[in-house]
């Protein structure tokens, strides 16, 4: 079965859009926010920049480059591009992880989260939050991860969604829904700064935000910090292997990693200044984990001017944000179905989404009717980074721990040390020395020094 020719992004703002869209997700806006909170805020934010800018952008220039060379599906454009090099086909497997194991494996539970946003959408504008304490938002929750039916229906509306989206492909699929939401995402996303700006604490916001305490830097923030860089700037998945193979030759790669990669941190960091000042202006505690922004920030908008409408628009923008990511971790498997099995584009949608939707069933039940269920206990597991280990800790654990660092290491072992330098000159369009030598010399020795350490430290008990 011959491939079918490859649809290619049909401007340079609509890869950037699409790119930017799929970094800037449920990671900006729900797990930065919590993470830096946890984390001692400021001096978790500088050590994240730190492997934005030294792992996360040339692992991202890689990824883009080896895509765009294969032109194929992310596992098919691995094999190509190492047997180019006079490598071995079985780099393809590298592709697979992530396609499958990666992409689909954390669509399973993006959409679980991303139901979530959805029902708390209708929550907000209903005003069932309006007045609410502490203990009423976190009853508002339970009863929300009580309804199995209705975290059910969520996230199957979700995972439609996306798979409605993909179907359509990368020009009228993708590249139409990331150019109308991406100006939506950024216009709520100033609404609600100028609204934390004018009803929240922003001294002290900034304050946590931005004055560094190095004495709170330790390895474990650096290894949170490591795992969010990878995660926010969608790596490692296939995704950006396969928005790579959409991309005209004539645009340069470096550059367009360097404003993906800007504007997924800036954008995190607009919305940390967005959310806590509302945080602090109620003296409530940024160290909530995941409960974050849905029971604490409620709490804020409940009793805030306005916080109906605020409230809302806050749940449309993670809600906005998820689907421009959802979409991008569906592609890659779709993209080799369609390719490798001669499947149609909407047939390897309802298999590939469909998966994704069962996998993802086994989340929903770990907040309801399987929060005992330990998989893992016959190992004598139950408890994974102090959290009790249902089917979802273990998937998020698997994905995001281990597929991640160990998907990006490989990546860059396989860049720096497999392909060829000529290869890669040429496809960066550089000259030897400067950028490109700056490039090689990251993904060369200091990305697989830096994952090796995360990946041993990280496995540890
Ligand atoms: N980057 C997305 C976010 O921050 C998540 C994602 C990861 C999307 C990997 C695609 C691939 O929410």
């Amino acid at each position: 079965m011959s491939a079918p020719v490859q649809e290619n992004w049909s401007s340079r703002a609509a890869f950037i859009f699409a790119a930017v869209g799929s970094a800037v997700g449920l990671g900006n806006i729900w797990r930065f926010p919590y993470i830096t909170g946890e984390n001692g805020g400021s001096a978790f934010i500088l050590i994240y920049i730190a492997f934005v800018i030294f792992i996360g952008w040339p692992v991202l220039v890689a990824e883009l480059a080896i895509g765009r060379r294969g032109k194929m599906s992310p596992i098919r454009s691995m094999e190509k591009v190492s047997v180019e090099s006079g490598g071995s086909k079985n780099w393809k497997w590298v592709g697979a992880l992530g396609s499958f194991g990666g992409g689909l494996g954390l669509l399973s539970f993006y959409s679980v989260i991303a139901g979530w946003v959805l029902a708390y959408i209708i929550k907000a504008a209903t005003g069932m939050f309006t007045g609410v304490t502490g203990g009423a938002a976190e009853v508002i929750r339970d009863e929300h991860f009580a309804d199995t039916g209705m975290m059910v229906f969520w996230h199957l509306a979700f995972i439609s969604l996306t798979i409605y989206i993909v179907g359509r492909g990368i020009n009228a699929g993708l590249e139409k829904a990331v150019t109308y939401l991406m100006p939506v995402l950024f216009l709520i996303l100033l609404v609600l700064l100028g609204y934390g700006i004018a009803e929240g604490d922003m001294n002290a916001a900034v304050t946590f935000l931005f004055t560094p305490d190095f004495s709170k830097i330790n390895m474990s923030v650096a290894l949170t910090a490591l795992g969010q860089a990878f995660f926010s700037l969608s790596l490692t998945v296939g995704t950006m292997l396969a928005y790579g193979s959409y991309l005209q030759k004539d645009m340069s790669i470096p550059k367009s990693a360097g404003i993906i990669a800007a504007a997924d941190t800036g954008i995190a960091l607009i919305a940390g200044l967005a959310i806590f000042p509302l945080v602090f202006q109620y003296g409530l505690t940024p160290a909530e984990g995941p409960s974050l922004i849905f029971t604490t920030l409620p709490i804020a908008f409940g009793q805030m001017t306005g916080g109906v409408i605020f409230g809302s628009l806050f749940f449309v923008l993670l809600a906005v944000a998820a689907i421009t990511s959802s979409i991008s971790l569906l592609e890659p498997a779709v993209a080799y179905f369609v390719e490798k099995q001669g499947f149609g584009r909407w047939k390897a949608c309802f298999f590939a989404g469909g998966a994704a939707f069962l996998i993802g069933l086994l989340s929903v039940f770990s907040f309801n009717i399987w929060t005992d269920v330990m998989p893992l206990s016959f190992l004598g597991i139950e408890v994974i980074n102090g959290n009790p280990a249902t089917f979802y800790t273990i998937i998020d654990f698997t994905v995001s721990n281990i597929i991640m660092p160990v998907g990006g290491l490989m990546i860059a072992i396989f860049t720096g040390w497999f392909v060829t330098r000529a290869a890669m000159r040429d496809e960066l369009d550089l000259p030897e020395g400067g950028l490109f030598s700056l490039w090689h010399i990251l993904v060369r020795y200091v990305c697989p020094v830096a994952l090796i350490i995360v990946i041993v430290w990280g496995l540890m008990p």
